[in-house]
């Protein structure tokens, strides 16, 4: 070889080729001792013979290097004879001194090219590395066949397959076999299972024996949610034992480390001991009646429990006495024993109705406590509370009729009167008592009255005391200590002798048995008009109250009057949201009837759920494993995310824990087909089902001319003259406000009670009281429209001359008046036998004058009539663009007691779903032999279906209206509810229900 590099360079790459030839010759050595300190017994010393030899190769490594220094490389050059021994000149060892010298480093240096330095490069020599090199391997081969296992940390880690190349056997387990016994009160018998994954009775004992095909140094169980239990060999097999209090995950670990399949996660489901379940068997419901005569109330009880009921029950009885302001309660606790199977126990129980002294309003409710028999810690359930009501003389309640309707408005104002009377008679009295006896008199009274105002201020969900204005001039800021107030309602007021008033012991007991404070719900029972009525009463009894505290009842006189005469009006009330109408039962959990308690109980903003914005980590790993991404490997940030997210859903929860096995066994091997297609499938049924969003479709729909948003209407009398409906509902949502029939002048409507409830609807004699034509239009109207109502305006009338009065006055109405509905199921007192609507001729008169208020007009008829046909062709002569099928049927309502009417009329018309079958059969029939007459039908419709029932009769729209009484929301729900359930029946256009019983009508 020529030397074409520098001397320089030639000189860096044979020392570097030298001190390699020696590490060469070291590090074989290095190697064998490595091996030896991982395998031999004595590991210390192994471990200094690898460092030792470490050290001996690095020295040998220095010494090489210092050894082949520029000197040894002007030495062994000079064995060249070109160099002429003066290689060192080439160097710069030695520096030229003289001109000679230089002049021999030019030659020197144009020589240098042309040198073959091959010649002269030191030769290693192969056969003592080769020989060197040789006996380490063997070295290494002896070393490497010593059995012993792997030392932590190697131990664990080292992949089985280069631990099997490396001559070592690692563990694997070869048997498992688990034997679980559930705890001793559950009965159920021990049993050995041979796989790794359990499902145990809650508490169980659980002992793992397992085999290995080699003893592994260590092995544990390792759990999921904390405990880390060593496996102890015992005779060649492996053992532990763990009590299992709660579902999760587990490994089987072993040093050295199983193989990767045995080291998946395993699962452990834990069935719980279930509450045992109770229910009342007799009675079958939970409200009942006591009947005439009854003496006592049988009762039976069926406990059921997963493993055993306790044989011993608890019955506790409480007892409400007296009713109004009045209501004290006792309670009592029976011992029961039961009888039958562990499984299915019987309690029952007579109680004995004489000798508990109930008597008129009052009730008696019952709840049975059992047990079960779990250990350490039994499991208490109480039944539903059974209830037997002794009904008051007044109460107009179905018997056997859980939840139906209840007398909204108790009739207090008796007591109200009461007070006035006793008032009045300790006026009368005065001169027989001393000073202080008639203050303390006096104040009796008013704490009566305090009472009475409290129990009347529940209706208005509200406690009556704060709705009082101070008497400063700081009553209106906002803020004021209304909680002072507040305190002061609870305290009562001072009471001169033992510091508690009776007013505040009887506070105490209504809050106790009625929870007087807690019904803002109870302020919708009321319309708004109704309300006002009865604040303006609570405001007298409250300025009643405060003179006769004083010891001033002459005083309080004027008030306590006042407030009588309120009550009356309040009493007299045509709108009082009735709580429930129909047959169908509300979901009332009795057990909480006298509690008070919320707890539990859905808010409303639980109807609505968010929709998440971002996937959540479930979601997003599963779309990580969609088909689409075979090959791609799940980060590891995405697996802990989602396992996070498991855990957080609680240990119980079974699919979880197969989940966050299947993530485990993801983990464990990214490649594992079947793990990421069995995890995703596990994924999926973890993913929140997705929600049906419907989209709210308009169904417009129109009567004759008339164009309505949607077909849902309010039915006249029910929505009130004006936007009494607007707190509740979007009035503008609905098709149109049909408001309450008005006569041309003020009417005073029917004496009190104009209300009553029936079995399945409601009987009203309200006497189409109103303010006239001309006051609705100033007054009632303008709110109603300001609401964006479409308004069809109702009118009626006791001549043919009123209803063309009437019609003429709503000539000028607004263009939100979009058509005029004539009630004609009124008294034609020019025509003594009967209503209007029960004759053709007057119906066709009465509805030829009102043509003068130039909008389409709608004919509402009677169903009271009979034939109806000839009523509507009578109606369409005299200009009837439609007829509104069908008012109230006439009714009554006797109380066989006092033998007197319900209603202050006397008889009156029964509406709500009673009367929807005869609303359909009305519809039907005018359909049928009138398609080209549009109807609006109205009668009993209370949801979509009963909607929908009488559209495909043949109506074009349908009216809400005693539903309205049940929930003043009813119409706007009917409206919304009937679009999705068009959505569900594959209708498309409203128009294709109408009167497809008779093939479409539009
Ligand atoms: C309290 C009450 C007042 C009513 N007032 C009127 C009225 O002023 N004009 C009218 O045409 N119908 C009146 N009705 C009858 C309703 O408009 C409707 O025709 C009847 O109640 C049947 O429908 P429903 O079962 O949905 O309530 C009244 C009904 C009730 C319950």
């Amino acid at each position: 070889m020529s030397a074409s590099v520098s001397p320089q360079a030639l000189h860096r790459r044979w020392r570097v080729q030298a001190c390699a030839r020696v590490l060469l010759f070291a590090l074989p050595w290095s190697a064998v001792a490595m091996l030896a300190a991982v395998r031999a017994p004595g590991q210390a010393l192994a471990w200094m013979a690898l460092a030792t030899s470490l050290v001996i190769a690095a020295a040998g490594f220095i010494r090489a290097w210092r050894l082949h220094d520029v000197r040894w490389l002007a030495s062994t050059l000079n064995t060249h004879p070109q160099l002429d021994d003066s290689a060192e000149l080439l160097l710069g060892v030695e520096p030229p001194a003289s001109s000679m010298a230089r002049l021999q480093r030019q030659r020197l240096l144009a020589r240098w090219p042309l040198l073959d330095t091959a010649t002269i490069q030191p030769k290693p020599r192969i056969a003592p590395r080769l020989w060197n090199l040789l006996a380490a391997l063997a070295c290494a081969a002896v070393v490497a066949t010593w059995q012993r296992p792997l030392p932590e940390p190697l131990r664990r880690y080292l992949p089985p397959a280069i631990a099997q190349a490396l001559g070592v056997q690692t563990p694997s387990i070869t048997g498992i076999s688990i034997a679980i016994d559930p705890p001793g009160y559950t009965g159920l018998p021990s049993r050995v299972v041979d796989s790794a994954d359990l499902r145990v009775a809650e508490a169980s004992r659980v002992r793992w024996s397992l085999q290995f095909s080699v003893a592994p140094a260590k092995a544990w169980l390792e759990f999921d949610n904390g405990p880390r239990i060593a496996l102890q060999a015992r005779d060649g097999r492996w053992q532990a034992e763990h009590r299992i209090e709660r579902a999760g995950l587990y490994r089987i670990v072993a040093e050295p480390a199983l193989p990767l399949a045995q080291r998946r996660l395993h699962r452990i489901e834990m069935v719980r001991d279930q509450p045992p379940q109770v229910r009342a068997t007799q009675p079958g419901q939970s409200l009942n009646l006591r009947s005439a005569g009854q003496r006592d109330w049988p009762l039976a009880f069926e406990a059921t429990d997963d493993h055993g009921v306790a044989t011993s029950a608890e019955l506790r009885i409480i007892q409400t006495n007296g009713d109004g302001e009045n209501i004290t309660s006792s309670e009592r606790v029976v011992p029961l024993n039961g009888s039958g199977p562990p499984r299915k126990r019987r309690f029952t129980y007579v109680f004995d109705l004489a000798r508990s002294g109930l008597t008129v309003g009052n009730d008696v409710i019952v709840q049975l406590s059992v047990r079960d028999n779990r250990q350490p810690r039994a499991q208490v359930v109480r039944s539903a509370s059974v209830i037997l009501r002794w009904p008051p003389d007044t109460i107009g309640m179905a018997t056997g009729l859980d939840g139906l309707a209840q007398q909204v408005l108790p009739a207090y104002f008796r007591s109200q009167r009461q007070i006035i009377i006793d008032a009045e008679a300790l006026i009368r009295d005065k001169r027989k008592f001393s000073a202080d006896v008639f203050a303390k008199r006096s104040d009796a009274i008013g704490v009566d009255q305090h009472a009475l105002r409290l129990r009347y201020g529940q209706f208005l969900g509200e406690e009556a005391a704060e709705t009082r204005p101070l008497p400063t001039s700081d009553a209106e800021v906002a803020g004021s200590d209304t909680s002072a107030a507040h305190a002061d309602e609870h305290a009562g007021a001072n009471d001169p002798e033992d510091g508690a008033t009776p007013g505040s012991r009887v506070e105490e007991m209504l809050a106790e048995v009625s929870h007087v404070h807690d019904l803002p719900e109870a302020a919708t029972l009321l319309d708004p008009q109704t309300q006002g009525l009865l604040r303006r009463a609570l405001r007298e009894m409250w300025d009643s109250e405060t003179q006769l505290r004083l010891g001033q009842p002459q005083a309080a006189l004027p008030f306590a009057y006042k407030a009588l005469r309120l009550i009356k009006q309040v009493q007299q009330a045509d709108r009082i949201y009735l709580p429930k109408i129909g047959s169908e039962l509300p979901p009332i959990d009795m057990a909480r009837r006298l509690t008070g308690k919320r707890d539990g109980l859905a808010a409303r903003s639980d109807a609505f759920v968010r929709v998440p914005g971002e996937p959540s980590p479930l979601e997003a790993l599963w779309l990580a494993l969609g088909p689409d991404r075979d090959a791609v490997p799940v980060q590891e940030r995405m697996l802990d995310e989602a396992s996070r997210h498991l855990r957080a859903r609680g240990g119980d929860d079974d699919a979880a824990l197969a989940t966050l096995a299947a993530i485990d066994a993801l983990r464990a091997d990214q490649g594992c087909g079947e793990c990421r297609a069995g995890l995703r499938q596990r994924l999926w049924r973890l993913l929140p089902t997705a929600r049906a969003t419907p989209t709210p479709r308009p169904l417009p729909t129109r009567v004759g001319t008339v164009e309505l948003r949607n077909p849902v209407l309010t039915a006249s009398g029910t929505a009130g003259h004006g936007a009494e409906l607007a707190p509740y509902i979007d009035l503008a949502g609905l098709g149109a406000v049909v408001t309450k029939s008005v006569h041309a002048d003020p009417w005073p409507g029917n004496p009190a009670p104009r209300v009553h409830q029936a079995v399945a609807g409601m009987l009203n004699a309200v006497g189409l009281q109103g303010p006239g034509v001309a006051a609705w239009l100033a007054h009632d109207l303008p709110p109603l429209l300001d609401a964006g109502a479409t308004v069809v305006a109702s009118i009626w009338g006791r001549s043919i001359d009123d209803y063309r009065r009437a019609a003429d006055l709503l000539a000028d109405a607004p263009a939100g008046v979009v058509a005029v509905e004539v009630n004609l199921s009124c008294p034609n007192v020019e025509d003594r036998a009967g209503m209007f609507a029960h004759s053709d001729d007057a119906t066709e008169s009465a509805m030829s004058v009102t043509a003068g208020c130039g909008r389409p007009r709608w004919a509402k008829l009677s169903p009271n009539a009979g034939d109806l046909l000839p009523i509507v062709d009578a109606a369409v002569r005299g200009g009837a663009e439609a007829v509104t099928l069908v008012n109230t049927v006439m009714g009554m309502a006797i109380d066989p007691v006092t033998r007197r009417y319900q209603l202050g009329n006397g008889g009156g018309g029964l509406s709500g779903p009673a009367i929807h079958p005869v609303a359909v059969r009305a519809v039907h029939d005018v359909a049928a032999a009138r398609p080209d007459v549009p109807i609006v039908g109205v009668g009993g419709v209370t949801d979509a279906t009963t909607a929908a029932e009488l559209l495909v009769a043949g109506a074009s729209a349908v009216q809400v209206g005693t539903a309205t009484f049940a929930d003043p929301r009813a119409p706007g729900r009917v409206a919304a509810d009937l679009v999705d359930w068009c959505r569900r029946h594959g209708v498309g256009d409203v128009g294709e229900l109408i009167g497809a019983i008779h093939g479409t009508r539009s």
